[in-house]
């Protein structure tokens, strides 16, 4: 019999692990969204890869490292940079195409805090929506369970062995067991106001394997992208820091430069980017990029002039665009070792959701596609490998268990604006101990890790899980002895 794999999550990752498994295994794609609703859809910049000739794997991972201020695991990082350059060279022989020049050498862009062009990019600047598309393409014998929530893992005798599931059109729950579960489900930046995440992508994956008592590292680690499209305090999408790669800078409204000062200026790590724009807006500035300085601008960048036409910017005169900080990634998360293994067995994760150190205390910019790929292709290996774990499971006994799927009673959960609200405050660009715990306080009332989830309607499970990953956040960060990256505290004297 094959072995049934549950893959929790429609976006890059975890479509590549379908790819590598559809035909040793059973695979199904358990999403709450569609098939497009992923942070991987949204990508824009690009995939970095040392496949210039002028560039190497050791030189990627020096970069990767010093961003990630050397908080990486080693051998995750060498991992990245020499697996990821023959998976990408894969794709392009299955017909993936990537942006090339006049020449018909590949086009590679620049971002922050690389010392090389060394970032791969489709249909300008809509990488991650080329990207993934491509791999669901690829993605042909296995099953899709569409608009369907995971509101538990089922752990038996210390193992994962399926989930309860949740349809969103029925409401109807459901026991699906497996040989292996993977969480494939992205970060968590809708805990914050403004963000460059999908709708969907919620902190599920954290959330699920903290009720599972999975191990979970390292979550101080928020990665904030310095620019975020701003319109009346509303955030609306990305502005990719492949534009400041071709020459943009990041300016006040008086045209002052402000990363002038900085020795990578407007190209240094996003940590520190995101600090100095704070730093900026707080003394009461105004923020744009200035992107006079970029040649074919449109040409180059379509998916965010197109963005920029329909929200009516009207760049093209004043060469501006309104931008600040705002939520985009999460380094830590659960652990994994480098085959995607947590600390349960029969469970994986890999991308965005997973931790095996490869990013440190800040992503460089670009890695995280790259990172999708390799996690998942290292997964699959020890997937195919692995044991057959299926066991027959009493299906009925657990369905029956009332705290997994009793009736949604009233509960009380703090609201998703208060949270965001309070998120952005105090769980931050820069942190403060105070507020930190004041966070603390305000959400252990509601005593979220006892709520149980097959109670809750889809919207109290959403603010359910961003709240436990906050907590997992505001703990980690008052836990932190210093200030790393991402992870900033001002600490009272
Ligand atoms: C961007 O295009 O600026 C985002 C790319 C990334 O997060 O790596």
């Amino acid at each position: 019999m094959k072995r049934r794999v549950l893959i929790i999550g429609a976006g890059l990752a975890g479509c590549y692990l379908a790819t590598q498994l559809q035909t040793s295994c059973d695979v199904i794609i358990i999403t709450k969204g569609t098939r497009n609703d992923s942070d991987s859809m949204l990508a824009q910049g690009g995939i970095a890869a040392a496949l210039a000739t002028n560039d190497s794997p050791a030189q990627h991972a020096e970069d990767t490292l010093a961003a990630g201020q050397y908080h990486n695991s080693l051998a995750a990082v060498e991992q990245l940079v020499t697996t990821g350059p023959s998976l990408i060279s894969q794709l392009i022989k299955q017909g993936m195409t990537f942006d090339h020049q006049a020449n018909g050498q590949l086009d590679f862009g620049l971002e922050g805090a690389h010392r090389h062009h060394r970032i791969l990019h489709a249909n300008g600047d809509q990488t991650g929506a080329a990207l993934t598309s491509f791999v669901q393409q690829q993605v042909q014998q296995i099953h899709w369970l569409t608009q369907t929530t995971v509101l538990e893992l089922i752990v038996k005798e210390h193992q994962c062995c399926g989930v309860l599931v949740r349809h969103s059109n029925t409401q109807k729950t459901e026991i699906l067991p497996a040989d292996v579960v993977v969480l494939a489900t992205g970060g968590l930046g809708n805990l914050y106001p403004y963000t460059t995440n999908d709708a969907t992508v919620t902190g599920d994956g954290f959330a699920l394997a903290q009720r599972a008592q999975v191990a979970i590292t390292d979550m101080a680690y928020v990665q904030f992208h310095p620019t975020l499209l701003m319109i009346n305090h509303h955030c609306d999408g990305l502005i990719t820091e492949a534009i400041r790669g071709a020459g943009a800078h990041l300016v006040d409204e008086n045209n002052h430069r402000i990363m002038a000062t900085f020795p990578q200026q407007d190209l240094a790590p996003r940590d520190v980017v995101a600090r100095q724009l704070t730093a900026w807006q707080a003394q009461g500035h105004q923020l744009f990029l200035d992107i006079s300085p970029v040649s074919n601008f449109e040409q180059r960048f379509i998916g965010v002039t197109a963005n920029l036409d329909r929200r009516q910017i009207p760049f093209r005169q004043t060469q501006r665009i309104p931008v600040q900080p705002g939520a985009h990634f999460m380094m830590g998360g659960i652990r994994t070792d480098l085959n995607g293994q947590t600390s349960l067995p029969g469970l994986f994760a890999i991308g965005e959701v997973a931790c095996n150190g490869v990013h440190g205390a800040n992503r460089l910019a670009s890695n995280s596609l790259l990172d999708c790929l390799v996690s998942a292709a290292k997964a699959s290996q020890t997937i195919k490998d692995g044991p057959n774990l299926l066991q027959p499971l009493n299906l009925t006994a657990l369905a029956l268990q009332p705290q997994r799927s009793g009736p949604i009673t009233q509960v009380s959960v703090p609201s998703l604006t208060e949270l965001q609200k309070r998120a952005w405050q105090q769980l931050g660009i820069v942190r403060q101990p105070a507020a930190l715990h004041d966070f603390l306080n305000w959400l252990a009332p509601y005593q979220l890790s006892k709520l149980c989830p097959a109670q809750l309607t889809d919207s109290q499970l959403t603010v359910v899980n961003l709240g436990l990953c906050a907590q997992l956040i505001a703990k980690s960060a008052l836990a932190e002895p210093t200030n790393l990256g991402a992870n900033y505290l001002v600490r009272e004297s």
